[in-house]
C-alpha cells in the first residue's frame, strides 16, 4: 500500500552542529524477544522510538507479556504470564527480527509457531541456518502454511557449525541455546557489537556466555535467568549515517553518544576520501573542506564495511572525484537505490552485484521513491547534498529505523519536512 506522506528535503547547506545517536535498532530488536527467556520482570532502557520496537510491544503483548513501554525512558517486560506460542502473519510481516520471536520461545517453553518475518526485501534472505542450529539443539522444524513450526521436548547443548556468518542466525541460536541443557558451541559465528551487546544482555541475567565478538561463542544453558535492567548500545549504522550525511553536505557535524571503536571501516573509508575524521571516547567529529575523492568499497561482516551503510555510503561517492566501485557481497538486492541516484543525476552503471560510480559535480533534486530503510537513508543523504527540491516517498521505510530522524535533522541546519501526499 503506498504511504500517505513524502520527506521533502531543500538541499544544498552544510550540516552543522552537534546530535547525539539513538539506542541500536538491531540491538534492540534481538533485546527485546530475550526478555522472554527471563524468568522474572526486567528494564531495558535507550531503546529508540522506531517502528520495529513498537511493533515488538504489540507481539511481546499478545503472547501475554505485561509491558510498560514509555518511549524515549524505558521498556518494562514482565514474562511471567506470558503462554502464547505464535506469532502471526500480520505481526510477524511488520518486522525482520520476528524470527527472533522462534528462538526466545523455543528457549522459553519449547515450542514456537511463527509466520515468514517481514522486513527490507534487500535478497532472498532464507534462514536455513537458524534452523539447523535449532535442530542441532534437538528441536523439531517445519514450514507449513508460511509459518515455522519449532518443538522439543527438551533443548540439549551442542556444536553448531554455521555455513556462513549469519547475523541472525547467530542470535537466534543464542537465544536458544541460552535455556538447553549444557554447553552449545557457535562455530563461524557473526561478530557484530550487537551480538555482543545481546550476550552482554543475557549475562547480567544470569547466562554464561562466553566469546561474544570472536567467531566462536560458548553458551552454557541456565535453567533460570533473574531480572536485570540494561541500556542497549547506541546505534552504529545511525552513526555512520550522519557521518557520511556530514560528508556529504561539507558540513562539520559532531556525533555524540556512539562507540567510535565500531565505526573503524567508515572512518578508514572516509579519511581515505579526504573527509576529517576524529573521536574521543564517546564522540566523533566529521568535517571536510575540499572536494572529495572517490573510494572502493566492498560490503563484509563486521569489522568489515557494513552492508547497511553501503546504501548512504554510494550517496556520498556520486560527488566524490573519480570513479568509485562498490561490490555488495551480503545481499544480492541492495542496490535498489541506485536508479532513484540516477534520477537526481548520478552516474551510475550496476553490473551484477558491482556498481561503478562516475563522481559528478553535483546532484539535483527530484521526486524519488524509498524501497527499503537504508535505500531510504541513501536519498536522505542525496537530497540533503542535491541543489533543490527532493521529495521521499515511502518515507515509512525510513521510519523503521531512524528515531526522530527529521527533527535531528533539522537541529544541523536541514530544511526538511514531511507532507501529506494529498495535501
Ligand atoms: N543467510 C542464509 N541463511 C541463513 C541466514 C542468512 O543464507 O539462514 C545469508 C543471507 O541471505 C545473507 C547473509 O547470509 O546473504 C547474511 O545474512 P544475515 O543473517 O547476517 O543477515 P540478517 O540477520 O538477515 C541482519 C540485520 C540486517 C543487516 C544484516 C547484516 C537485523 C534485524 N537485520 O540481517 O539489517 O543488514 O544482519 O549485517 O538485525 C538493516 O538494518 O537495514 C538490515 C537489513
Amino acid at each position: 500500500m503506498p504511504g500517505k506522506e513524502k520527506m521533502v528535503i531543500v538541499g544544498g547547506s552544510p550540516l552543522e552542529g552537534e546530535v547525539h545517536v539513538s539506542g541500536g535498532k538491531n540491538t534492540s530488536v534481538a533485546v527485546i524477544p530475550a526478555t522472554l527467556l527471563c524468568d522474572e520482570p526486567c528494564t531495558i532502557e535507550n531503546l529508540p522510538d522506531i517502528d520495529d520496537v513498537r511493533a515488538l510491544v504489540d507481539i511481546l503483548r499478545s503472547l501475554g507479556a505485561v509491558v510498560d513501554y514509555e518511549p524515549g525512558e524505558f521498556m518494562k517486560v514482565d514474562p511471567r504470564p506470558a503462554n502464547g506460542y505464535q506469532v502471526g502473519y500480520r505481526d510477524a510481516q511488520r518486522l525482520r527480527a520476528s524470527y527472533y520471536l522462534i528462538g526466545a520461545l523455543l528457549g522459553r517453553q519449547g515450542r514456537a509457531e511463527v509466520a515468514f518475518p517481514g522486513g527490507c526485501k534487500i535478497g532472498q534472505r532464507p534462514i536455513d541456518q537458524h534452523l539447523k542450529g535449532f535442530n542441532a539443539l534437538g528441536a523439531e522444524t517445519d514450514e507449513r502454511g508460511g509459518t515455522i513450526i519449532a518443538e522439543a521436548e527438551e533443548l540439549n547443548g551442542s556444536d553448531v557449525f554455521f555455513d556462513m556468518v549469519t547475523v541472525g542466525g547467530t542470535i537466534n541460536v543464542m537465544l536458544a541455546a541460552c535455556k538447553a541443557m549444557g554447553t552449545t558451541v557457535l562455530h563461524n559465528a557473526a561478530k557484530e557489537p550487537h551480538i555482543v551487546d545481546l550476550a552482554n544482555f543475557l549475562n547480567s541475567m544470569g547466562a554464561n556466555v562466553r566469546g561474544a565478538g570472536t567467531d566462536l561463542i560458548r553458551i552454557k544453558g541456565t535453567p533460570y535467568l533473574h531480572g536485570s535492567t540494561y541500556a542497549v548500545i547506541p546505534d552504529q549504522i545511525e552513526t555512520g549515517t550522519l557521518m557520511i550525511a556530514a560528508a556529504a553536505t561539507h558540513g562539520d557535524v559532531v556525533i555524540t553518544g556512539c562507540i567510535p571503536t565500531h565505526m573503524e571501516a567508515l572512518s578508514a573509508k572516509l579519511l581515505e576520501m579526504g573527509v576529517r575524521v576524529t573521536d574521543s571516547d564517546d564522540a566523533i567529529r566529521v568535517r571536510i573542506s575540499s572536494a572529495h575523492r572517490a573510494v572502493n568499497v566492498k560490503t563484509q561482516v563486521y569489522p568489515g564495511f557494513p552492508t547497511d551503510l553501503q546504501q548512504p555510503m554510494s550517496a556520498l561517492l556520486t560527488t566524490a572525484h573519480g570513479t568509485s566501485i562498490i561490490q555488495e557481497t551480503i545481499f544480492e538486492s541492495r542496490f535498489k537505490h541506485m536508479d532513484e541516484l540516477i534520477r537526481m543525476g548520478a552516474q551510475i552503471r550496476v553490473v551484477d552485484r558491482t556498481a561503478i560510480i562516475e563522481g559528478v559535480p553535483q546532484l539535483l533534486g527530484a521526486p524519488v521513491t524509498a524501497t527499503d530503510l537504508r535505500a531510504g537513508a541513501a536519498l536522505l543523504v542525496a537530497g540533503l547534498m542535491a541543489k533543490g527540491e527532493t521529495e521521499i516517498y515511502e518515507p515509512e521505510y525510513i521510519d523503521r529505523g531512524y528515531e526522530h530522524i527529521e527533527k535531528k535533522l533539522r537541529a544541523l541546519g536541514a530544511s526538511i519536512r514531511r507532507e501529506s501526499i494529498e495535501s
